[in-house]
Parts: structure tokens; sequence; C-alpha cells
């Protein structure tokens, strides 16, 4: 039997998120007939309890050996380990923000299996221990922008996805990089309901150009804050693209592969008039229903505190611009 266990670390999506974009993403939700069950009624679990042993079932983290010194850093304030694993989207556990640590706990990432296939030379299967011990492990202190205008900062552990495609050794006519999320209803409440799952047709799914793809920031993160990810950002292993809205940073990934065109992705098939294939953080190009100029920066500040500040282009990490030298970002959103 599982009860609910309220945490008292649990902190409300609209502690943190500006209220009229909370409001505006659930009604769309809503006027499409779908919302959170989650939402409606007690949410099935916090930690589930065996009622029988009494012993709870806790997702466990373990320690990495990581380079100690981070490879990208920030002066910035880190957001508090608390809160980047209770406040997360994770729409397959569902829509509310603290749906994910609550109803991820019994998440099973071991064993797992994640393949690079399509256009490589050489295609590969990587298990669980795989994926933590194939490449030297990097800490790197990234801003997390999210398209709700909210953001974090956080250190990821991980390494360059492009050591990975390397590895695969991409053909000359691969262009793009489409990537998956496992597909598991027995384990994602929002798989098995499109009312749990915010109508998403599931598995989640993104993609990059292989130039992106390619990009020393771009990384493939096991890891946060020196442990294993936690269920709910995305164990066991999850895409980080610092430069970009959160949504492109798609979260346990059991495929990779390479193609030649330009490969479908989730927010842009739900809502194609207000989520791109691109999704660069840009404070001059607005979600059709509220501003990106400005975000709350997740940090230390209790329920009050503002933490507004101006949004970066390309969240700060102007490095990238040259990808897009021949791009109108504004139509290419
Ligand atoms: N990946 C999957 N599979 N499912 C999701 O719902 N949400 C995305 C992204 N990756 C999502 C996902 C969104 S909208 C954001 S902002 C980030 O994950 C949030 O990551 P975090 O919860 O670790 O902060």
């Amino acid at each position: 039997m599982l009860i609910k266990v309220p945490k008292k670390s649990d902190i409300s999506e609209n502690m943190v998120t500006d209220q009229n974009v909370y409001q505006d993403r659930r009604n769309i939700l809503k006027s499409m007939g779908f919302f959170s069950a989650s939402a409606l009624l007690a949410s099935p679990s916090a930690k589930a309890i065996d009622w029988f042993s009494k012993k709870e079932k806790v997702f466990e983290t373990a320690p990495l050996t990581h380079n100690k010194a981070p490879s990208f850093s920030t002066d910035e304030t880190l957001t508090p380990e608390q809160k980047v694993i209770s406040h997360n989207n994770f729409y397959e556990f569902g829509t509310s923000k603290s749906d994910p640590i609550e109803n991820a706990q019994e998440f099973k990432v071991d064993p797992w299996s994640m393949t690079i296939e399509g256009l490589v030379e050489n295609p590969i299967t990587l298990g669980y221990d795989d994926l933590l011990s194939s490449f030297p492990l990097e800490e790197r202190i990234y801003r997390l922008r999210c398209v709700e205008a909210w953001s974090m900062v956080i250190p990821w552990n991980g390494f360059p996805l492009a050591s990975l495609l390397n590895k695969a050794k991409p053909l000359g006519s691969a262009k793009y990089v489409a990537f998956e999320t496992l597909y598991d209803p027995k384990q994602m409440p929002g798989q098995r309901s499109r009312f749990v799952g915010g109508g998403i047709d599931y598995p989640y799914v993104e993609g990059l150009r292989l130039d992106e793809a390619m990009h020393p920031l771009t990384l493939m993160s096991v890891g946060l804050y020196g442990k294993t990810l936690p269920a709910q950002n995305g164990a066991p292993i999850r895409l980080v693209v610092p430069w970009k809205y959160g949504f492109k940073s798609i979260k346990s990934v059991v495929k990779i592969k390479l193609t030649d065109r330009k490969p479908p992705t989730t927010w842009n098939i739900l809502a194609p008039r207000e989520y791109g294939f691109y999704a660069n953080v840009n404070p001059k190009v607005d979600h059709p229903r509220w501003s990106q100029a400005r975000e709350r920066r997740i940090t230390t500040g209790g329920l009050f505190s503002q933490n507004r500040i101006p949004t970066l282009p390309f969240n700060g990490y102007e490095e990238v611009a040259d990808l897009y030298k021949d791009l109108n970002l504004r139509r290419n959103y």
C-alpha cells in the first residue's frame, strides 16, 4: 500500500515560476483537455513507503569520481542542491514541479542500455556501468534557463557529447542527432495516462544539428553535485545544452541516432508556434504568451524573494553565436 508523505522540502511551482507563466502553461494544457491528475488529487506517493516492511523506497545516488576543478565555471551563486532536485520538469512523472521527486523514487536505471546508431561507422551500445566509466568525468557549472522564465546554476558531472559521437564515428552524410527518452509506461505514470503526462506522445524526443551536438559546451550528464543523477533529474544519463531552453536537455536517454533529416522534437510537435527546433535562449524573441527578457534565478532566496535578472543572448554562452551566423534567429526560434 502506498501512502502520501509530504516532505518539508516540497516547494510548489508557483513559488519559483512567474505566476502568469505558471498559470498560462497550465491553462493551455487544460484547454487541450489535459491536466495533471496529481494537481487535482493528492498524488500517489511522496516517498513510497512499503507499509509492511516500513522501509522507505528512495532512489539512491552514489558519489562520482571526477576532475575536481570545474572545466566550465561561473562566479554566480549555485542553486542549492535541494532545489535542483525538487523543482523539476519531467512530464513522464507528472506535470507539476514537485511530481518528479514524488513519483520517480522507484525508477530503475540499472540495467540500462543506451545506443548510438544511424549514420555512424561504429554503432555503440553502453550499459549502466559503461555510462559512468567510458569517459573521464568533468565538473561543469552551467546556467540552466527554462523557457518558463526561471533559471538555476547547476554543477553537472559528465562528458562532452562530442567524445561519444567521435567514438561512434559519424558518417559524412550525418547532419542531425536525434535523442530519445526511455519508454516504459510501467515505471512512468505520465506515459500511462495522457492526463498525468500532459498530452505528450511519448517517448519524449529531441534533436540537435550535428555541429551543435559536437560543440564543446554540449554535455552528456551522469551526475550533479558530485553524485550520480537523481531519477527526477534524468538518471542515469541526460543531455545538457546550456545555451538552449531547458526543454532541449532531454532526460534518461536510451537512443542517440545520427540522421540526415531534421528530427521531430516533443515540444515542437505539441505547440509548434511556441517551441521551435532551435530554442536558443534569446531575450529579444518573446514566447507568444510571455516575455523572455528576464528570468527568475532560483538561488537561496526565500518565498518572496524576486531574484529577477536580465536574460542574456544564448544564456550568456556567446561563444556559440558563430554556429548561427547564417540563420535568422527570429524565424528559427
Ligand atoms: N526530458 C524528458 N524526457 N521529459 C521532460 O519532461 N523536461 C525538459 C527537460 N528534459 C523534460 C526533459 C524541461 S522543460 C526542462 S526545463 C528540463 O528538462 C528540466 O531539467 P531539471 O528538472 O533537471 O531542472
